[in-house]
């Protein structure tokens, strides 16, 4: 039985028929009804705009469950979960629809209701809910990418936050519902060992890479007008960076962890026009081979604009303007079609400030924290020892201390970030979703790149599909005297 407790509920998903629900949502509902962990009486409303009967659109959800969640699906779970789903038709910015909603949604458990559609509407629905009386204790999930820079991420969150308070409003950021991003939080804050060293005294810099393998599958209308900045660094990645670089929250409360996350984001260098060609790289892949089988370039898939200077890879190198961090560059790295899926961050520690060693092994001399997000989650202390052997006198060799979490864990099956997030919303936990003033930040200091960029009008670099990005990104690190590390 689970150890906690979750408040019954009705579930409304806006998008119900859209990609992300169908393949990420559904499923970790269903996971969490699996785990005992949707409260009986919680029911779940699936809205869409497309035309249709209930049954047809209920079935094709149904199929897309069974498909997504696979082998593992279990028939009793699966009926008790499609028995608590309704569909209603809704066309999201009509004042009407809301009225037939309101009936099916009644009056006497909470409301959550999920946006899994373009951050656009979210304002009419928002309004939408309030005229039908649906506002009041209702929470709201904003899935990303809330805007696309500062001003127009300021409009969204500003339409919600006429009906919505902020602790009631829940923005995602899926990368913080992944099991090792929450274990950051654990591994620094309840291990003194870490916490003594986290700094520019011990730290040399420091590397987050979140490579994905697959290419924009189909998605190039949104992907094109967004880019890899937009899309991977100004959420995903530079919330990882504050969970490195925050300082230590007062307790975990929301709140509180939020607050210093706001600081690191706060405290980012802007890139300055010269920074923009020696800190920062763009890529877009060309054509290539990934797992080993051709795959066309960015401006060769389907629907693709073959003008577009979109960028598919960004590298950077960012620096924190603090005590703590002064002088240890964090060091970023993401792309599409890269050799593999992997999302990995490595603190470099420091040599030893006194070196006694042969010269020669010089180089190999530091410590390295390897966090590996996915796949095969786990942590990994690289440290220095001695090669066994009475034929090796004093020679070193790095070795890993390993926490492989899906060995450690055997029989636990590593739940997706959604799960996690939902199940958080439901027990009105704040801690792992965004704030208004973390988002804003975010925006400020990727907006001054963009209109950097904009500037120079310089084109991205190209880089074969399957590569590590362009040769300059290689530059970028070894410029500093250092290299991407793992890189093969
Ligand atoms: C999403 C981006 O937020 O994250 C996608 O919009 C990207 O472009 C995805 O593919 C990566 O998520 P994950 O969990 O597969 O690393």
């Amino acid at each position: 039985m689970p150890s906690i407790t979750v408040e019954p509920c009705t579930f409304a998903l806006f998008g119900a028929l859209g990609d992300l629900a169908l393949r990420k949502l559904f499923p970790a509902l269903y996971q969490l009804d699996g785990a005992g962990l949707l409260h009986d009486d919680t029911r779940i409303l699936a809205l869409a705009r497309e035309a249709g009967t209930e049954q047809q659109h209920l079935a094709h959800i149904e199929k897309e469950l069974r498909s997504y969640v696979g082998k593992e699906l279990d028939e009793s779970i699966a009926q008790r979960f499609l028995a608590r789903l309704t569909y209603v038709h809704v066309d999201f910015k009509n004042a009407d629809d809301y009225t037939a909603l309101a009936e099916k949604v009644g009056s006497e458990q909470r409301l959550i209701a999920y946006f899994a559609t373009p951050a656009a509407v979210y304002g009419a629905i928002c309004e939408n809910l309030a005229k039908a009386g649906l506002a009041e204790n209702t929470r709201v999930v904003l899935e990303k990418p809330i805007g696309s820079d500062l001003e127009s991420s300021r409009k969204v969150n500003d339409a919600v936050a006429q009906f919505f308070p902020e602790n009631r409003t829940y923005r995602i950021d899926h990368y913080l519902g992944k099991e090792t991003v929450q274990n950051l939080i654990a591994l620094r804050f309840a291990n003194s060992l870490f916490e003594t060293q986290w700094n520019q005294n011990y730290i040399s810099h420091v590397e987050i890479t979140v490579a994905e393998q697959v290419g924009i599958e189909g998605r190039w209308g949104y992907f094109d007008k967004a880019g890899q900045l937009r899309d991977m660094i100004q959420n995903h990645l530079l919330q990882l960076l504050c969970l490195i670089a925050m300082d230590p929250p007062a307790d975990l409360s929301a709140d509180s962890i939020r607050d210093e996350k706001v600081k690191v984001l706060k405290a980012l260098a802007p890139i300055s026009p010269e920074g923009l060609t020696t800190q920062v790289v763009r890529g877009q892949y060309i054509a290539g081979y990934s797992a080993g089988k051709p795959v066309p370039g960015y401006l060769e898939e389907e629907n693709s604009n073959t003008q577009s200077d979109t960028e598919t890879f960004v590298a950077l190198r960012a620096d924190i303007r603090n005590w703590r961090w002064a002088g240890v560059p964090f060091y970023l790295r993401t792309g599409k079609r890269m050799p593999q899926k992997l999302s990995q961050i490595v603190i470099h520690f420091k040599e030893p400030s006194h070196y006694i060693f042969a010269p020669e092994q010089r180089l190999q001399i530091s410590n390295k924290l390897i966090i590996r997000l996915q796949p095969d989650e786990g942590i990994s202390l690289r440290v220095m020892t001695k090669e066994q052997g009475l034929d090796k006198g004093m020679q070193l060799r790095s070795g890993p201390l390993q926490l492989n979490f899906s060995d450690t864990y055997r029989s636990a099956r590593i739940p997706d970030a959604y799960e996690r997030l939902l199940l958080e919303v439901m027990r009105g936990n704040q801690n792992l979703f965004v704030r208004k003033d973390e988002i804003e930040a975010a925006w400020k200091w990727c907006d001054q790149l963009i209109a950097g960029w904009k500037k120079s009008g310089d084109a991205p670099k190209p880089y074969a599909a399957g590569s590590w990005g362009p040769m300059s990104s290689i530059a970028l690190i070894t410029r500093d005297g250092r290299s991407w590390y793992g890189d093969i």
